[in-house]
């Protein structure tokens, strides 16, 4: 490899990890410089600046290494290149020097679940005898029944139908199954066996040798099974990326995993201690997740209980209080999030009014659509006060313009594996996956120069283009902007809470000097003191109305 020419970040002082605003690029849907319809990192690179004026202190990059792209790209075939839809390694070389010249770290995301049916290893499995070294690294099992045609057990795949396809031999007679737990082109890998984690081993290092500050990691609650893999029916609700039973299950939560986060905790740790690792796990409750987290396995783990819960200030309170208990517990900060490319946007899911099982998406025969004003209104109430918490926050690409979800995109134009394998019964998750908009007035707004785009985009984004609302007063850019300047002004990341006394259906905590006060869903709230951020509107008489969050200096003495 050649050595990178980008300029060291000056050393952390503190671990920055624990109070960083992290912001998620989608790749496909970022920026795209060759204009063939899918975003790319050269693309990133051009416009990282803007992520610099945003605020925000990191970027966590969805996987752009090659990939058949079955499942936008958490299929990898090989997970030390790029690409070509992205790039070339030099490109992934430029883009990580390019963010830390503008101070930003680089959290790759990593996916050690499951690989493509592509990489060589599968490859090599299906070619291989049953039993030999090849298939071990993956889960194949014979089938039930008499001549092994049923599934070697019950379990379903997150996307909707068996987790398990069949093998067929290379006379045509059908052969042994294989394990994905997400689509049929993600096999499941061995994790018990050595030689998968060497080379996950050597993937981590691969990359943080080119410079990456971290990874996200994929699915961290599953990749080690439960001994002869017994049968089990999920709860009805279970989220679409599963695991949200609150005892383990056999394919989720298993104790094995948590060696194989201190096994790459050590190999981070070769390269200092700035380098981090964040657990995408879907376990619920908190405090089984803070295992995740102890202080020799990961730094953070993405906070789903908050992403989840409903607008309601008792839940809102409870759930806050609780992930400060439980991440504090182990030592580890909480993070905060309200978006990601697997859920309904914020801006449109506060508002739905039926219920939508997270994953499922929204189209255009969903029941209790959303309005988007009231969605909007709660979306930047709820991130006024998530970036008022101490902590470290994740952003989505596109919520800072307030982009709602993308319900109507023709049939026609799906992509998510779970719209297929639930033959159209799930929209998935396209709705949040749209090219974003940058300039209002161009091709694709601004997305490329050509026009084209992988999903449809709505006419109406026109309004919610970047350009369209930097330097505006009252827009929703220019509110994340100021809560961001703000945060690091006031140190709210390094903050404490304290919670204050607030009328039913509102919240209100202290942060250092900062007083946040949501009003959830209670008549105007007459404020004490000067109001720094709104996130909309007050009333007339300066009241602070329902669906609103204030961010008030804190008088001395009171
Ligand atoms: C979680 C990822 O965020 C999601 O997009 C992906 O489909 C599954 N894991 C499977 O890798």
């Amino acid at each position: 490899m050649t050595a990178l020419a980008h300029t060291p970040l000056a050393p952390a002082t503190t671990e920055w990890w624990r109070t960083a605003v992290i912001y998620q690029i989608y790749p496909r849907s970022f920026a795209d410089a060759n204009g063939d319809g899918i975003g790319d990192l050269p693309g990133i690179t051009s416009r990282l600046e803007h992520l610099k004026d945003l605020g925000v202190d990191a970027i966590w990059l969805s996987p752009f290494y090659t990939s058949p792209q079955r499942d936008a790209g958490y299929d990898v075939a090989d997970y030390c290149d790029v690409d070509p839809l992205f790039g070339t390694l030099a490109d992934a070389d430029a883009m990580i020097a390019r963010a830390h010249e503008l101070g930003l770290r680089v959290i790759a995301d990593i996916v050690p679940n499951h690989t493509s049916d592509q990489h060589a290893w599968f490859q090599e499995a299906i070619a291989a005898e049953p039993g030999s070294n090849a298939r071990a690294r993956y889960i194949f099992r014979p089938g039930r029944g008499e001549a092994g045609e049923l599934p070697p057990n019950n379990w379903e795949s997150i996307f909707g139908g068996p987790a398990w396809t069949r093998t067929t031999l290379p006379d045509g007679t059908p052969g042994d199954w294989y394990l994905h737990l997400f689509d049929s082109t993600q096999p499941d890998l061995d994790w018990t066996n050595e030689e998968v984690r060497e080379d996950f081993d050597r993937v981590l290092r691969f990359w943080l040798d080119r410079g990456v500050d971290g990874f996200r990691v994929d699915v961290a609650h599953g990749l080690i099974k439960e001994d002869g893999l017994p049968d089990f029916t999920p709860a009805e609700d279970g989220g679409s990326m599963g695991g949200d039973e609150v005892a383990p299950t056999p394919y989720f939560g298993q104790e094995g995993v948590h060696d194989v986060w201190r096994r790459w905790r050590a190999v981070l740790g070769e390269y200092g201690t700035d380098r981090i690792l964040a657990a995408e796990a879907w376990i619920h409750p908190l405090p089984r997740m803070a295992k995740w987290v102890r202080p020799d396995e990961m730094h953070q783990a993405f906070n789903f209980a908050f992403l989840a819960a409903p607008w309601d200030a008792d839940g809102l309170r409870g759930v806050i209080q609780e992930s400060l208990d439980a991440f504090g517990s182990v030592g580890a900060p909480s993070t905060w999030v309200l978006s990601n490319h697997d859920v309904v946007r914020h801006a449109s899911r506060m508002a739905l009014t039926a219920e939508n099982p997270q994953g499922h998406g929204i189209g255009p025969a969903s029941p209790g659509l959303p309005i988007a004003d009231l969605g909007l209104a709660r979306a930047r109430a709820a991130t006024l006060m998530m970036l008022g918490l101490p902590g470290s926050a994740y952003l989505y690409q596109g919520e800072e313009l307030g982009l709602p979800e993308h319900v109507f995109i023709p049939d026609a134009d799906r992509q998510d594996p779970t719209w297929f394998r639930t033959a159209g019964e799930r929209y998935g998750r396209d709705g949040c996956r749209v090219p974003i908009p940058w300039e209002g007035d161009v091709a694709a707004y601004g997305f490329n120069a050509t026009g084209a785009s992988w999903l449809p985009q709505p006419d109406e984004w026109a309004n919610l283009a970047r350009d369209t609302q930097l330097g505006v007063e009252g827009s929703t850019l220019e509110m994340y902007r100021a809560a961001l300047r703000l945060r690091r002004d006031e140190g709210l990341g390094e903050g404490e809470l304290r919670w204050e006394d607030a009328p039913a259906g509102a919240v209100a905590f202290r942060n250092g000097g900062v007083r946040v006060v949501t009003n959830v869903d209670a008549a105007p709230l007459a404020l004490d003191g000067e109001v720094l951020l709104a996130s909309g509107p007050l009333t007339a008489a300066d009241e602070l109305p329902a669906d609103t969050t204030a961010w008030l200096r804190v008088v001395p003495g009171r």
